[in-house]
């Protein structure tokens, strides 16, 4: 099997040393006044979308849309795995999100905005207000950028409404969105750009982070250079002002190029602009994530088939209802906030909260400041924000008055330990947890617990959401049975709406990276030949619960974000003095995983320090800061097989503190003593 053999010699999550201490959790059952208000509590609920029903049943969520014309085939399943979803209908993504509302909720707050600056009054954008802007720039889109539905559009803005703001304004026209991650450094945007073929760059001047207005024009510069050097040409760069009117950044604009946003909307004050329906195949977004091998795939996400998805896991597993106020501590630059910041919410006329800065500005009880002056009663975040939280102020949620009837975890497994914080501190033993497991091409959630319906156990996902069949496979395609305590590969055997249509310009990539892996017959026709492989380690327990044991290929998880280990090491190869490079995960506290690596110098590099910190300085230029190594080891030769390949796995070994196992089939196993000994010490100096 090919992921066999690009596994073998890298560092692998040791799942039968997980599975060994893994023990099983009490479970958590949720309150009766929870469930006497939940959207979904049809106990028969799987069986309605069981294999029997499906793919009908993925009605149910496509009827939660509004179609301008309504589809012919809820699944088109000719062209494995390029899977068609509710085919012949129309409709239009921001006509869905807002115009829909209008009657009923003109007034209601889409959005609520928080500043990082605590001095700043929290921002109420009604959806008849979001309907004003998102047509207004929607018209500036089209008249002057001369965008059109099928045209790319690469954004890279922080976590101000101007965001979904323009993402919208692009669904209106069905222009394909990119957002690429605020905080990826403007070399990541320029490689975005070029591999989506964007001619429009849309960027903001600064952001608030942590205390500081960040410069951000200065990398939609850098970008546009990448890009340009790449053979992408930008001839049109927006910015939008994080104080309208007022150009906060140092960076000059350039002439001809850039154009501020706030002013050319001056334009097109009034205008309406009339949805376009677009087809259900037709690509919403693109969202790039790290994968194995090479550059990051775009993700392509279709209307139909994902807005139907989003829409139907927003209900049933969120529990949002139009009364809620709900909020999402993602940043909308990852699929997670698309989905659940933005598409999810507003689908189903909710008010969603989007905040601007790191949820440990200025003090740890931030977050539980917010949710308590807002009134959120739906709270989402990930593992890393809970131990970090946990980490500064055991004590600080419960001086707050929030109070959650619904909390969601993401992004990474969860501990026990943590999760029981989360349960007690944060949600004060009332609210329900969903432990919710998926992924960037998904969508939307695959594995989780149905809220008012079932049990929570600490740790554990849960089952498949309905209409997924999850399975764990082994090396060689056997189904390991649920409660044998072994782990595997974790795939999914249906096709569901949510899933992406392909790697952007890559079909191959796509078949090879999610299929091919444990395809039956690659000229069969029928969708249960065709196993989506997602790359995640996990087990079944007895009971029917996934536990996710993390990624068995080549990504790191850091806080929950996605870096790809090859991505970092070609960082550290641009180091001059670099001759080779690896890199491992290891385990962290509160990040879950963090990036180190390993470098050799070439002969002629004299100072190790300085070629440390050039690497750290190209990782953090290369991707961004969230690629920044916690260490640089810089050792004299790498652990390698007989054919010359690095062993990242006795380097990972090293870095976690285990014990590296048999290293006598390598070329050079007296290495291994020399690089501990470099490890420790660099780590005492630390
Ligand atoms: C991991 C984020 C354990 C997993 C939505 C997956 C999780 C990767 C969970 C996808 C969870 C996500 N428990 N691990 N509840 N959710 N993961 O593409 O390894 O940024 O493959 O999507 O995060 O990360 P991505």
């Amino acid at each position: 099997m090919t992921q066999n053999a690009q596994t073998d010699d890298r560092s692998e999550a040791n799942e039968a040393q997980i599975a060994v201490h893994w023990k099983e959790e009490k479970t958590f059952q949720p309150s009766a006044e929870f469930i006497q208000q939940a959207n979904l509590t049809d106990p028969t609920v799987r069986q309605r979308f069981g294999e029997d029903n499906f793919p009908e049943c993925f009605r149910e969520y496509a009827d939660m849309l509004t179609w301008f014309k309504p589809y012919d085939t809820v699944l088109d399943a000719s062209n494995p795995p390029f899977w068609k979803w509710f085919t012949g209908g129309k409709l239009n993504a921001s006509y869905n999100c807002i115009d829909r509302h209008l009657d009923q909720y003109r007034n209601k707050a889409a959005f609520l905005f928080v500043a990082e600056p605590e001095d700043e009054t929290p921002v109420a954008m009604t959806y008849q207000e979001l309907y004003v802007r998102v047509n207004e720039m929607a018209a500036l889109l089209r008249d002057f950028c001369g965008l059109k539905a099928g045209d790319r559009v690469t954004l890279h803005l922080p976590m101000t409404l101007d965001l979904p703001i323009t993402m919208l304004a692009c669904a209106r026209l069905g222009v394909i969105h990119s957002q690429v991650f605020g905080g990826f450094s403007g070399q990541s945007c320029g490689s975005r750009i070029q591999d989506s073929g964007s001619r429009v760059l849309i960027s903001t001047d600064a952001y608030w982070r942590s205390g500081k207005l960040i410069d951000h024009k200065i990398n939609a510069d850098i970008a546009v250079k990448v890009a340009e050097e790449a053979g992408q040409h930008v001839d049109q760069v927006l910015i939008w002002q994080r104080y309208p009117g007022k150009f906060s950044s140092p960076t000059p604009m350039v002439e001809g190029r850039d154009h501020f946003v706030n002013d050319l909307l001056k334009n097109y004050a009034g205008q309406r602009v009339d949805p376009v329906p677009m087809d259900a195949e037709a690509p919403l977004f693109l969202m790039y994530s790290s994968g194995t091998t090479g550059k990051p795939k775009g993700c392509q996400h279709r209307t139909g088939g994902y807005l139907a998805y989003v829409a139907g896991t927003s209900k049933y597993i969120q529990d949002i209802h139009p009364t809620d106020t709900y909020w999402c501590m993602a940043d909308i630059g990852w699929i997670t906030g698309h989905s659940y910041i933005v598409y999810g919410p507003l689908l189903l006329a909710a008010t969603s909260v989007v905040y601007e800065g790191t949820p440990t500005y200025p003090d740890v009880r931030r977050p539980w400041r917010i949710a308590e002056r807002l009134g959120v009663n739906i709270f989402h975040t990930s593992p890393t924000a809970v131990r970090a939280l946990r980490r500064a102020g055991p004590e600080e949620p419960r001086k707050c008055n929030h109070r959650f009837k619904h909390m969601t975890t993401v992004g990474e497994p969860i501990e026990p330990s943590a999760w029981q914080w989360y349960y007690d501190e944060i949600g004060k033993g009332q609210a329900v947890i969903v432990d919710t497991w998926w992924q960037t091409e998904n969508g939307g959630f695959l594995c989780s617990t149905i809220p008012a319906l079932d049990a929570m156990k600490p740790g554990s996902a849960g089952p498949g959401l309905p209409g997924i069949y999850p399975v764990i496979y082994d090396d060689d395609g056997n189904e390991i049975a649920a409660g044998s305590g072994r782990a595997g590969n974790l795939c999914i055997r249906n096709p569901w709406p949510g899933i992406m249509q392909t790697v952007w310009g890559n079909d191959q990539r796509f078949i090879d990276t999610y299929y091919k892996p444990y395809c039956r017959n690659p000229d069969s026709k029928d969708w249960r030949d065709w196993p989506y492989m997602s790359g995640d380690g996990a087990m079944l327990a007895a009971d029917g619960y996934f536990r996710i044991l993390g990624r068995l290929d080549d990504v790191i998880n850091v806080s929950g974000h996605r870096l790809g280990t090859k991505e970092i090491e070609s960082a550290c190869m641009t180091v001059p003095e670099v001759a080779e490079a690896a890199v491992v995960p290891v385990s962290d506290e509160v990040k879950g995983k963090v990036p180190e690596v390993y470098v050799s110098l070439t002969p002629d590099a004299t100072d190790a320090a300085a070629a440390a910190q050039h690497v750290i300085q190209a990782c953090e230029t290369i991707i961004g800061k969230i690629a920044r190594p916690q260490n640089v080891y810089v050792v004299h030769d790498m652990p390698k097989t007989r054919s010359g390949k690095i062993m990242r796995r006795v380097l990972a070994s090293i870095s976690n503190g285990l014990d590296v196992g048999d290293v006598t089939t390598l070329a050079n196993s007296e290495v291994v003593e020399d690089i501990k000994r470099t490890v420790q010490n660099a780590r005492k100096q630390a």
